[in-house]
């Protein structure tokens, strides 16, 4: 008799303990993760991202406003009580969801020290099964799939897999960027070498990296040595960089997506998000899209 073991399952790491110093005053006391985007905190939106990836288990990586991420995902059975003996079904489904969403864990992260840090305390969680890393503040929209591609990537390969996306050669500057080479697949690239937020003329491409990564435990010897980079913190794409120039270690592949995203750490895109979401709702679009067009017009 041949006994398989079952393949160990990926866990979702989701940094939340950044200072969100580009949102002052509203994060002072909140994580921007926790602003809401039209009614969700955007950290929700990205957990049902990684559930309809097939993903339970997601730890979260909290700094020191952490209370309001744990209320948000467990479950407040005196608002429940009223909501039913209201007979609100609605709302109440709405209170229950986040409770019931993913296995939430919760770890803190001591001092902010930087992305790579904090995807640096998530080795005892995850211990050798690759795992994904999304970040709060970028929102993947639910009708363009990213993370099924980047975990099929990262069982065909044995690799590590960063999502990508083309941005104008102008905006190259605000992100991570990738020196690639092509692959059979027009989707996916292998990465050489990245360089963060380089000049325009120093650009290597106009493939930024987006909040989205597949890794594999290599990551954790390298991060452990990795020196504090831009704004003395930590950088997780510096130890990416590492682990892609080296022919010893694991490749470091990149998947280009090419659907709807929303930035929302920063105040602008974060504006943007909710316009473009709330005009795709059906509760809120046909009330809100004519409006905006008045509005636009008397601008
Ligand atoms: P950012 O640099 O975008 O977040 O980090 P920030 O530092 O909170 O924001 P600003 O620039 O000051 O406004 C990317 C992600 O990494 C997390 C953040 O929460 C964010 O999701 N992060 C960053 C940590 O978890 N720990 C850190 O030490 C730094």
């Amino acid at each position: 008799m041949v006994f398989r073991m079952e393949p160990a399952k990926i866990k979702a790491v989701m940094p939340v303990a950044g200072l969100g110093t580009r949102f002052l005053p509203a994060t002072k006391a909140t994580p921007k993760e926790m602003l809401p985007v039209v009614d969700k905190p955007a950290i929700q939106y990205v957990v049902e991202e990684a559930v309809a990836a097939g993903i339970r288990d997601v730890l979260m990586i909290i700094g020191r406003n952490k209370n309001a991420i744990a209320n948000h995902f467990d479950s407040v059975p005196e608002l429940e009580e009223k909501l039913t003996q209201k007979g609100d079904d609605t709302k109440l489904g709405h209170v229950q969801r986040s409770s019931e969403l993913a296995d939430i864990h919760l770890l803190r992260q001591g001092e902010p020290k930087g992305l790579g840090h904090a995807v640096s305390r998530a080795q005892s969680h995850v211990g050798d099964t690759p795992f994904a890393v999304m970040l709060g503040d970028d929102l993947i929209d639910e009708r363009n799939p990213l993370l099924p591609k980047m975990i099929e990537v990262n069982e065909q390969k044995q690799a590590m897999v960063i999502a990508l996306m083309e941005v104008d050669p102008d905006q190259i500057s605000l992100y991570g960027c990738a020196s690639v080479e092509a692959t059979d697949d027009p989707d996916v690239v292998k990465v050489l070498d990245l360089v963060e937020k380089p000049a325009k003329e120093d650009a290597p491409s106009n493939l930024a990296i987006i909040g989205r990564y597949l890794l594999t435990k290599e990551i954790f010897p390298v991060l452990e040595h990795t020196a504090p980079g831009k704004g003395n913190e930590i950088q997780l794409t510096d130890a990416l960089k590492e682990v892609a120039a080296d022919p010893e270690n694991v490749d470091v592949y990149g998947v280009i997506f090419r659907g709807r995203r929303y930035d929302t750490g920063d105040k602008l895109d974060y504006i943007k998000a909710i316009v473009q979401l709330a005009s795709d709702r059906d509760d809120l679009g046909p009330d809100l899209k004519p409006w905006l067009k008045d509005f636009a017009a008397s601008i």
